[in-house]
């Protein structure tokens, strides 16, 4: 297990390979809309991949703590950047959810050292809040293989993936217990990446469709039992919806900075705008918003590394307020700035497009509020309006 001082030694670390070799890089990524693959080398070389995976299966055995700064302090600077990080963790986290010792040891050193890159494959353009109930994504046992149908879309590095956790439906007649977890490599017959998205924001994470057309996976490649899909998927999520409430936080944290730097340079009617008080206020909101999400955040944190009972809640109210705050701030920001904030010359532009999608992906801000409100009061019978 990772120390608080080894903790403190990988932030400090970061934030120098974040000034150093992340910013400089970040417009230019958002402008070419290509993966930054220099960028996932560099965290690669720094243990940054697999951060709260245990040591036994090649990660670094640091706590979600550590994880959710690190993706902090990189959204600083660069979204896209971030999701190299967060997104190899939601593609190793079914693995060591719902592996086998064996799955686990195939897998997860290759994954967190970098060497392979990995995606999670849940949504389909019918499924995407009702992720149980519209899944049509179908697998179909047959002898030692299991034979998969469907497609997937808005999967992250899914063309960039050398292993996709991909969720498909087994038993049609069950529902959510119908739903089972497999692991596909790219080299699976049958497996194939299809278009690409045109993004807002984000650009410089490829975020692709996937085709699954009589691919072969191998039954020893099912995780857990048939039925148990998804339980792991929102078992992952849970631990996941820190790591983009981080990412949100993250853009929060840059813009609010380059708005409060460009406020104390930036004189109209003689004097600093931040100082007149239309300027002033709306920085201390931005800031008041920024630390109390913080806050929210690292319990949330710290509460996936304790195995609390309420991770379900804590994940969806970290995501909630830090995705909600994102929009907000960098929404201010460009405010602050004015023209200059509209134009791409400057990065609160990019990063006002970058924040939208926290509010929408692993879930939107409804989706957050449905698990909020089912922890206080419990789920409505079926057919009973929501
Ligand atoms: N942990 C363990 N089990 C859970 C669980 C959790 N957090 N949440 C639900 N389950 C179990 C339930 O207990 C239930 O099992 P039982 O019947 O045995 O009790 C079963 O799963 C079904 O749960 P629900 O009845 O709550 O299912 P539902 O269909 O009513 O609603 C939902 C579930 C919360 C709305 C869920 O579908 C959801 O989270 N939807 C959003 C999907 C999502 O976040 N997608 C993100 C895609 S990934 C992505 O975006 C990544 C990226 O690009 C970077």
């Amino acid at each position: 297990m990772v120390t608080t001082d080894a903790d403190s030694l990988i932030l400090t670390t970061v934030r120098e390979l974040v000034a150093e070799r992340v910013a400089p890089r970040a417009a230019e990524i958002d402008e070419s809309g290509a993966f930054p693959m220099d960028v996932k080398e560099l965290f690669a070389q720094n243990d940054l991949l697999g951060i709260p995976i245990p040591p036994e299966y090649g990660g670094l055995g640091g706590t979600f703590l550590t994880y959710v700064k690190v993706v902090e302090e990189i959204a600083k600077a660069c979204a896209s950047s971030s999701l190299i990080v967060a997104v190899q963790e939601l593609g190793m986290l079914p693995i060591l959810i719902g592996g086998t010792e064996e799955q686990k040891h195939r897998y997860l050193p290759k994954l967190a050292s970098g060497e392979w890159i990995a995606a999670y494959a849940l949504t389909e353009s019918t499924s995407g809040s009702d992720a149980a109930g519209s899944m049509r994504t179908r697998a179909e046992r047959r002898g030692d293989t299991y034979v998969l149908n469907g497609t997937k879309i808005w999967i992250t590095h899914g063309g960039l993936a050398d292993v996709v956790c991909v969720f498909a439906v087994t038993d049609p007649t069950k529902g959510p217990k119908g739903i089972s977890a497999f692991v596909v490599e790219k080299g699976f017959a049958g497996f194939n990446v299809g278009k690409k998205e045109r993004k807002m924001g984000i650009r410089g994470s490829p975020t692709v469709e996937l085709n699954f057309n009589d691919c072969i996976v191998p039954a020893g490649n099912l995780l857990g039992t048939e039925g148990e899909g998804f339980k792991i998927a929102m078992q992952v999520l849970d631990k996941s919806r820190p790591g983009i409430a981080a990412q949100a936080l993250g853009i929060a944290a840059g813009a609010l900075e380059y708005a409060t730097n460009y406020a104390k340079e930036r004189v109209a009617f003689g004097k600093p705008i931040g100082q007149h008080q239309g300027v002033g206020f709306m920085l201390a909101d931005m800031k008041t918003q920024v630390e109390a999400a913080r806050l929210l955040l690292y319990e949330a944190a710290r509460r996936c590394d304790e195995g609390a009972p309420d991770v379900t809640l804590w994940a969806a109210m970290a995501k909630l307020m830090c995705g909600d705050v994102a929009m907000a701030v960098t929404t201010d920001a460009v405010q602050v700035l004015g023209g200059f904030g509209y134009s791409a010359e400057y990065p609160v532009e990019r990063m006002m497009r970058d924040a939208k999608i926290t509010q929408i992906y692993e879930g939107t801000q409804q989706i957050q509020r449905l698990v909020i409100s089912r922890s206080l009061v419990g789920k409505a019978s079926k057919g009973t309006p929501s």
